[in-house]
């Protein structure tokens, strides 16, 4: 038995795997971002505790005989986040985020320092990543920076926590800016650029490796044994990879989340900044992977709720699936950008908008704009792949998002490419956090990583298509 703990930016999920590719029982706790300033975005550390022991308590009641097996653990988290900590383990002031975009200015100065930062950091400066961050702390909070003694990741803090130790693995920490991703070690140049150290960075493993074990006060918080295996876990989107069993060459994903991310595994480290992709390491030895990152996907229809007022996320989504091509021909065209936006445009400062608005324009068109504005978005993200060389022919869907069948065919017909959903996929990193916990204790990648059953198949729509493209060729006309 296996626990997968996956701290995404909304919840905290926990997971419970079996030696027979069983999820026996999933329980979440919610979080909450704090947005204190416009383009700050913030948590507290403790609250991904909290949601831990919440999380685990639940399942733990609903699963007691599992519980009671479980021979180790994997940790998914939310990437770039910045936990600062002073000598004595103490967190200096309130996580930020990966979707926090007030560091532009200091991505632009490190830029112009070291121009080569991209090609060995695998992607160009975002405000997103962590390195900015703690750049703009400097600039901002220097009683703060003087202090740090240790920067970790979200999902890092809570191994702190479980087993005592600083320790990354190595698809997160490529997230960071600080790594050199092809030689999956950190890099003395770039650590310079915002004057810190190897010795304020946690020890690298790989994903698949053990990186500590529980240490009693964790455990007895958890209801598990002390010296339980903590593997080293990965990134949420790599750790969603080995999920879906996205471990070879020229397989991939699409996850709408929070944000929405194209991530196609690759056999080398392949670098193409100029197209705002990211390179990054995977989180099994010996394999990169590429991905496109847009900021705001499913958050998108969660902001379209609350300002609609609807009952729900699905039942918004119900309205657009029903209107008739006509209907959706003479929808409004949503910039999905509530947030900036990373690929392909790289820009913490650009907003979203919506156009076309008519007397006609009700929820469900708008609902239906949001929704495929965030789709475009996405074909943005796979012709900045192909840009780079990258062909897919099939993407898994996987995120909160691949519960909407509209939302899986529209991509299908939009992309050109065969949409395949799987019943767990809604578990995506904390699966594939349960599975890395599995091959750290000895499991055999091939067994562990297989690809969940299809649940259905989305081909493209001919008829889709075409209502599509001409509507995404305005999109792109819209950006300018
Ligand atoms: C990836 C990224 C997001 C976060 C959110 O670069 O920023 O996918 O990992 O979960």
């Amino acid at each position: 038995m296996f626990l997968g703990l996956d701290y995404g930016t909304s919840e905290v999920k926990a997971l419970l795997l079996d030696e027979r590719h069983r999820v026996l029982g999933t329980a979440g706790a919610p979080l909450e971002i704090s947005r204190p300033q416009p383009g700050h975005s913030e948590q507290a550390p403790a609250a991904w505790w909290d949601g831990t022991r919440a999380a685990c308590a639940e399942l733990r009641a609903a699963q007691p005989e599992a519980w009671a097996r479980v021979r180790a653990i994997g940790l998914s988290g939310q990437m770039h986040g910045a936990v600062l900590l002073d000598g004595a383990d103490r967190v200096l002031r309130p996580a930020i985020l990966w979707n926090d975009t007030r560091s532009a200015a200091e991505c632009q100065a490190m830029t112009a320092e070291m121009p080569a930062l991209a090609m060995l950091s695998g992607c160009v400066a975002m405000p997103g990543f962590t390195a900015p961050k703690l750049r703009w702390v400097a600039a901002h909070e220097p009683e703060v920076f003087a202090q740090v003694a240790k920067v970790l990741l979200p999902k890092d803090y809570v191994r702190l926590l479980l087993t005592g130790e600083h320790l990354t693995d190595c698809s997160d920490a490529s997230g960071t800016m600080w790594l050199d991703v092809e030689r999956r070690d950190w890099s003395d140049d770039l650590l310079a650029l915002t004057d810190l150290t190897r010795a304020q960075m946690p020890r690298l493993v790989e994903g698949s490796e053990p990186g500590g074990t529980l240490r009693a006060g964790a455990a007895a918080a958890l209801g598990l044994p002390a010296g339980t295996v903590v593997a080293g876990g990965a990134g949420d989107n790599a750790a969603s990879a080995v999920g879906m069993g996205t471990v070879r060459p020229g397989a991939g994903f699409l996850s709408l989340g929070t944000s929405g991310v194209l991530f196609v595994a690759t056999p080398a480290y392949q670098p193409n900044p100029a197209s705002a992709v990211h390179a990054y390491c995977h989180a099994l030895p010996g394999q990169w992977h590429q991905m496109s990152v847009m900021l705001s996907a499913a958050s998108c229809l969660r902001w379209a709720r609350t300002l609609l007022n609807a009952p729900s996320e699905a039942a918004l989504e119900a309205q657009a699936a029903a209107l008739t091509p006509a209907r959706r021909a003479a929808a409004p065209i949503f910039l999905p950008y509530l947030s900036g936006e990373r690929t392909p445009h790289n820009s913490a400062s650009v907003r979203g908008s919506l156009h076309g608005l008519s007397h006609d324009t009700d929820s469900a068109a708008l609902a239906y704009a949001v929704i495929e504005g965030v789709s475009f978005g996405l074909a943005d993200g796979l012709h900045a792949l192909q840009a780079a060389g990258t062909q897919v022919r099939r993407l898994s869907l996987v995120g909160g998002g691949a519960r909407s069948a509209l939302w899986a065919q529209q991509l299908a017909s939009l992309l050109g490419v065969e949409i395949v959903t799987h019943a767990d996929s809604a578990a995506g990193g904390a699966l594939g956090a349960a599975r890395l916990g599995w091959l750290a204790v000895g499991g055999v990648l091939d067994e562990v990583c297989t690809a969940p059953a299809a649940s259905h198949r989305f081909e493209p729509d001919m008829a889709e298509q075409a209502l599509l493209h001409a509507r995404y060729g305005r999109f792109r006309g819209l950006y300018g």
